[in-house]
């Protein structure tokens, strides 16, 4: 099915200037950008993103770093986005990303990762709704 999902650049990717080569990842894939916006997420962005994190005991590190320079935030839609954006970007610790994959070509570490990607439909609904209004949303046109 068409699913749309968040997809967010994160500070270290985007200082490296890599948001044009992820996002042609993106493309070739056969995933759309239908909305989109460089940020620089306040503290209470940041938390209120990640407040199912909250308890975690990389909490407030996760809130700082993603706090420490701008952001790139984008609703990719396309044929079972959720999961195609999950693979493009690989393991959440780059580490053990599969080679070719977004991690484990731009990211560091676990924390600094270079980019994030809703885990569930379910979550990219919520995940869309707290960065973007209804009509910021642009359809693909075919
Ligand atoms: P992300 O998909 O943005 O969701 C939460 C982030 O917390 C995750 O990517 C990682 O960058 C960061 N993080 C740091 N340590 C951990 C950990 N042990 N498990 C999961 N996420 C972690």
């Amino acid at each position: 099915a068409i699913e749309r999902t968040i997809s967010i650049i994160k500070p270290d990717a985007v200082a490296k200037n890599v948001i044009g080569e992820i996002y042609s990842r993106f493309e070739k894939a056969g995933l759309t950008v239908v909305a989109s916006k460089m940020k620089q997420l306040s503290q209470a962005d940041a938390e209120g993103f990640y407040a199912v994190h909250k308890e975690r005991p990389f909490f407030n590190d996760l809130v700082s770093f993603m706090t420490s320079g701008p952001v790139m935030i984008q609703v990719l839609e396309g044929e079972n986005a959720v999961l195609k954006n999950r693979e493009l970007m690989g393991a959440t610790n780059p580490s053990e990303a599969d080679a070719g994959t977004i991690r484990a070509d731009f990211a560091q570490s676990i924390d600094e990762n270079a980019v994030h990607g809703s885990d569930s439909l379910e979550n990219a609904n919520i995940e869309t709704e707290y960065f973007f209004a209804k009509e910021e949303l642009c359809p693909r046109l075919r």
